[in-house]
Formats: C-alpha cells, sequence, structure tokens
C-alpha cells in the first residue's frame, strides 16, 4: 500500500458546506453594508472563522473593535448553523462514503482535519461521527491553515509520521498546510490545479488508485 494513512478536509471534500459558508457570509456582509462576492469567498476555504471575517472586513467602510467582530462572527456561526439544519446524509460528496468504507476495508487509517469548529456536529448530521480512525478540528488548534497544525495533529492522532500521510484539500489554503506539514496532497475541484499538490482526482474514489 503506497499510503497507510489518509487524512481528509471537511468542508468541500467530504460534505457540500462551502455554500452555506457563502451564504452566512454574504447575509453578514449585506446586514453590514459590506460588498462581498463569490470571489472573495474563495479566499475564506479552509480558513478559520475569525480570519475570514478579517477578509470580509477589508472592504468594510469602518473599523470594527475585537468585541464588534467578535459579534459579527457568532452571528454568523448562528446564520450557518440555522442552515447546517437541513443539512443530511444526501450532503457527503460523490462517492464519499462507499470510498471510506473501502479504505477501511483495506486497514488504511482514515482522519478528518479542518478547521471548522463544526466538524463534529456536521459528522454527526450526516452520519459520519464514526467513520474515522481520528479527528482534528477547529477547536483543538490555535493556528488554522495554511499553518500545518491541524494536519501535524491528526496524524499524531493516527500515531503516523507526517510524511506517510497524504492529505485530500479543494482549498488553497489547505494544500499549504498540508504542504507545510511535510505530506503529500492530493487536490479535488479548485485544487486539483495547483502547482504544489502531488496528485489530481475528480472524485474521491481516485483515491483508491493513488494508493493501491
Ligand atoms: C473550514 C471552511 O472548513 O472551516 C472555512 O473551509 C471556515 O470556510 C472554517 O471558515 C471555519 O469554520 P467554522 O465552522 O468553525 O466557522
Ligand atoms: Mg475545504
Amino acid at each position: 500500500m503506497r499510503y497507510e494513512n489518509i487524512i481528509f478536509d471537511l468542508d468541500g471534500v467530504l460534505v457540500s458546506t462551502d455554500e452555506y459558508h457563502y451564504q452566512a457570509w454574504q447575509k453578514i456582509a449585506d446586514e453590514e453594508g459590506i460588498y462581498f462576492d463569490r470571489a472573495i469567498n474563495n479566499r475564506l476555504r479552509g480558513v478559520s472563522r475569525m480570519e475570514s471575517l478579517d477578509i470580509i472586513l477589508e472592504r468594510a467602510g469602518k473599523k470594527y473593535t475585537q468585541a464588534e467582530k467578535e459579534a459579527l462572527a457568532q452571528r454568523k456561526n448562528t446564520y450557518y448553523q440555522q442552515l447546517l439544519g437541513q443539512l443530511t446524509s444526501a450532503d457527503t460528496l460523490k462517492g464519499v462514503r462507499e470510498t471510506l468504507l473501502d479504505l477501511r476495508q483495506k486497514d488504511v487509517h482514515i482522519a478528518v482535519g479542518s478547521s471548522s469548529k463544526n466538524t463534529m456536529r456536521i459528522l454527526k448530521q450526516v452520519g459520519l461521527e464514526n467513520a474515522f480512525d481520528a479527528i482534528a478540528d477547529g477547536t483543538e488548534i490555535t493556528k488554522s491553515k495554511p499553518d500545518p497544525e491541524v494536519f501535524l495533529l491528526a496524524a499524531q492522532k493516527l500515531g503516523a509520521k507526517p510524511e506517510t500521510c497524504l492529505v485530500v484539500e479543494d482549498a488553497a489554503a489547505g494544500v499549504n498546510a498540508g504542504c507545510n506539514a511535510g505530506m503529500p496532497v492530493a487536490g479535488i475541484g479548485e485544487a486539483a490545479k495547483s502547482p504544489r499538490i502531488t496528485y489530481a482526482i475528480a472524485e474521491i474514489s481516485d483515491l483508491l488508485r493513488i494508493i493501491a
């Protein structure tokens, strides 16, 4: 087996929550009268909630205090969690469930490495809370992607050396986090075009070909 460990990003790799993040931030931006669009939203992928807010506030006409920023981030999360209420097992991305089962049958150790503080809630809601050998998420780290912290923590939880872990990512910040952790990266979606990835994949099931 070429890789004994795989660490998956959550949003945009396992579950289609990206659109909900976008909608919740758009609502905040509209309420605050700040210009926001999908191109700006792309810069938020893989980035923590507070850092995402800082990127949105680059376009703001006024300076926000720390307390105001915390209130805005909290409000965004309330909107986001309301949207997450719609999430069901049908919102896992194509081939995810079957591929995770196949990988486990092949004795590949699998983990989640996500910046999201909502990771456990999302996994439970789509019925994947018991699908992984380890979960490292935004509640356990101090620096979010592109810092390697969350992937190094996931590797540590798996009891694996970083270079033996393959990272699966859809966003630039996450690809950079994987590279910064010294891990090979499989890029999916937009990340499949990144010059920093080791493998480009079109679907999660392509991993079965890579690890063979
Ligand atoms: C990442 C998303 O997975 O989690 C980012 O790609 C998001 O867009 C980040 O900002 C933090 O999410 P949460 O759920 O903690 O607000
Ligand atoms: Mg992602």
